[in-house]
C-alpha cells in the first residue's frame, strides 16, 4: 500500500477499506506517515466526505492506536454522557448523583475545559480535596461501592485522534464532519462504555453554528455508535445562550447543587432530566423515555439525590458539607454589575464571547497549561426573550481584582444581542437522533 495512493482514491471521492484506514491511521500514530500527507488526506476527506461505514472504520482505526478501557468489572450497564462542547454546560455534575441514585452506575472520564468552554474536571476541582486522579481499579472500585465516579482522561485513549486533532487545527480541516464524528465517538469507544448519550450543540457557541449540521454530525455520530454494536442516542440542543445562568466552576458547581434542590434554572434543569432520561432507559432501569423523566423530575423536587451527590463528593476526597455549606467553596472577592446601555429584548446571547469572557476572568484556559482560578465567572440575569431597561443589569462578573478589565465588560454587553421588536422563544431540543 502506498499512502499517494489512498490521498489520491479519497481525492477521487472513492470510498477506502477497512484496511486502507487501518494503514493509514496506524503510520501515522507511529510516525512513519509524516505530516503532509496526513494533511492532504484530511482535506480530502473535507471535500469528499465519508460513508457511514468509512466513518465507522476510520474511528475503529483510531480507537486501535492505543488502549482500551475494560469496565467489564463495574456491575450493570455503562451509560457514558458526551456534550460536543457548551458554555455553562453543568449538566454531567448534576445527573452523576442521579444516575447513580437510580442504581446505574455512572463512570466517567471526564475532560478539562479549554477556550470558551469549561471542563467537568475543573468544576468538581472547585471543592478543595477532590481527586480527579484515579488509577482504573479505584475508578472501577468506587463505580461498584457507589455507583458513581468520575476521573481524568488518560492521555493512553485514542492517541492517534489527539495527533490528528492537532494537525487539523492548523490545516482548516476540523470542521469535516466525519473527522469530527470519528474523533469524537474514537475516545468515547475507548473509553468503555456500553450505551453514549450525546449531546450536540447547535448554535453561535458550538461547532456546528447550524441546526443542519449539527442534525448531520448527530446522525454520523450515531451511525458510529451503532455500526460498533453500541447503543446511541443523539439530542441536539441550542447553544445560542449559556446554559443556565452561571458560568465558571464554583458558580457552576452551587447551580448544579441547587438544581439538585429543585431551584435550578429552568433550561439546564430540562436538559438534565432529558439526558438523564435517556441514559436511564439505556442502562435498563426504565423502559420508556416518558417514565424516566417522570422519576428524575421527582427526584430533583424532592432533592433526592444530593445524598448521593454528598457520597459522591467524600468517595473522591472532598468535604461533603459543601452540598449544604457553599461558604466552603472559593468565591470571587468582587462582584461588578455590568448593565444594558439600552432598553430592548434579549434576542440571543453570543455564547462563545461570553465564555471566552469568563476565561478572560481566570475561570478557563487559552492554552492548555493554563492554570485557573475557581472562584471567578459570570451569572447571567436576562436570557433569551426577557426585557429589560437602560440601566439594569444583564449580568453579574465574579473577579479577584477589584478592577474588572473594560475589555470583559464591553465583551458581556457585546455578547447580548437586544433588539426592539418582541422575541419569539425558540427550543432548547431541537430533537433526538437515535
Ligand atoms: N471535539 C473533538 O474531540 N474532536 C473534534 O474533532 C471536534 C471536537
Ligand atoms: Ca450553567
Amino acid at each position: 500500500m502506498r499512502v499517494y495512493d489512498l490521498i489520491y482514491k479519497k481525492r477521487q471521492g472513492e470510498v477506502l477499506t477497512k484496511a486502507e484506514l487501518d494503514f493509514l491511521i496506524s503510520g501515522y500514530n507511529k510516525g512513519e506517515i509524516p505530516d503532509y500527507q496526513m494533511s492532504a488526506f484530511a482535506m480530502a476527506v473535507f471535500f469528499k466526505g465519508m460513508t457511514s461505514e468509512e466513518t465507522a472504520n476510520l474511528t475503529q482505526s483510531i480507537i486501535n492506536s492505543g488502549e482500551t478501557i475494560d469496565l467489564s468489572e463495574i456491575e450493570g450497564v455503562k451509560v457514558d454522557k458526551h456534550s460536543t462542547g457548551g458554555v455553562g454546560d453543568t449538566v454531567s455534575l448534576i445527573i452523576a448523583p442521579i444516575i447513580a441514585h437510580f442504581g446505574a452506575p455512572f463512570a466517567k472520564m471526564s475532560g478539562r475545559g479549554l477556550g470558551h468552554t469549561g471542563g467537568t474536571l475543573d468544576k468538581l476541582e472547585s471543592i478543595e480535596g477532590f481527586n480527579i486522579h484515579l488509577t482504573s481499579q479505584e475508578f472501577i472500585d468506587k463505580v461498584n461501592k457507589n455507583k458513581v465516579a468520575v476521573m481524568g482522561q488518560t492521555a493512553k485513549l485514542a492517541p492517534a485522534d489527539g495527533k490528528l486533532y492537532s494537525l487539523r487545527d492548523v490545516t482548516a480541516t476540523v470542521d469535516s464532519i466525519p473527522l469530527i464524528a470519528s474523533s469524537i465517538m474514537s475516545k468515547k469507544l475507548a473509553a468503555g462504555a456500553d450505551g453514549i448519550v450525546l449531546d450536540v450543540k447547535t448554535g453561535d457557541g458550538a461547532f456546528m453554528k447550524s441546526v443542519e449540521d449539527s442534525f448531520s454530525l448527530a446522525k454520523e455520530m450515531v451511525d458510529i455508535g451503532t455500526h460498533l454494536g453500541k447503543e446511541t442516542v443523539a439530542l441536539v440542543t441550542d447553544m445560542d445562550q449559556p446554559l443556565g445562568e452561571a458560568i465558571g466552576n464554583s458558580l457552576e458547581v452551587i447551580e448544579a447543587f441547587e438544581t439538585l434542590r429543585g431551584r435550578g434554572p429552568e433550561d439546564l434543569t430540562k436538559l438534565c432530566i432529558t439526558v438523564a432520561g435517556h441514559m436511564l432507559v439505556i442502562a435498563k432501569i426504565f423502559t420508556e423515555n416518558q417514565q424516566a423523566e417522570n422519576a428524575v423530575r421527582k427526584v430533583l423536587e424532592s432533592g433526592e439525590a444530593l445524598a448521593k451527590m454528598k457520597e459522591f463528593i467524600s468517595a473522591q476526597g472532598g468535604d461533603p458539607d459543601v452540598v449544604d455549606n457553599y461558604s466552603l467553596l472559593p468565591v470571587a472577592k468582587h462582584k461588578v454589575a455590568v448593565k444594558s446601555p439600552v432598553d430592548g429584548n434579549v434576542k440571543k446571547i453570543k455564547a462563545e464571547t461570553l465564555g471566552k469572557m469568563a476565561m478572560m476572568l481566570g475561570a478557563g484556559r487559552a492554552v492548555k497549561t493554563d492554570s485557573i482560578d475557581h472562584s471567578v465567572g459570570i451569572i447571567v440575569h436576562k436570557k433569551q426573550g426577557d426585557k429589560v431597561k437602560h440601566g439594569e443589569p444583564l449580568a453579574t462578573v465574579y473577579s479577584s481584582t477589584s478592577q474588572v478589565s473594560s475589555d470583559v465588560v464591553d465583551g458581556v454587553i457585546n455578547s447580548y444581542e437586544l433588539t426592539k421588536e418582541k422575541v419569539e422563544e425558540k427550543p432548547l431540543i431541537y430533537g433526538v437522533v437515535t
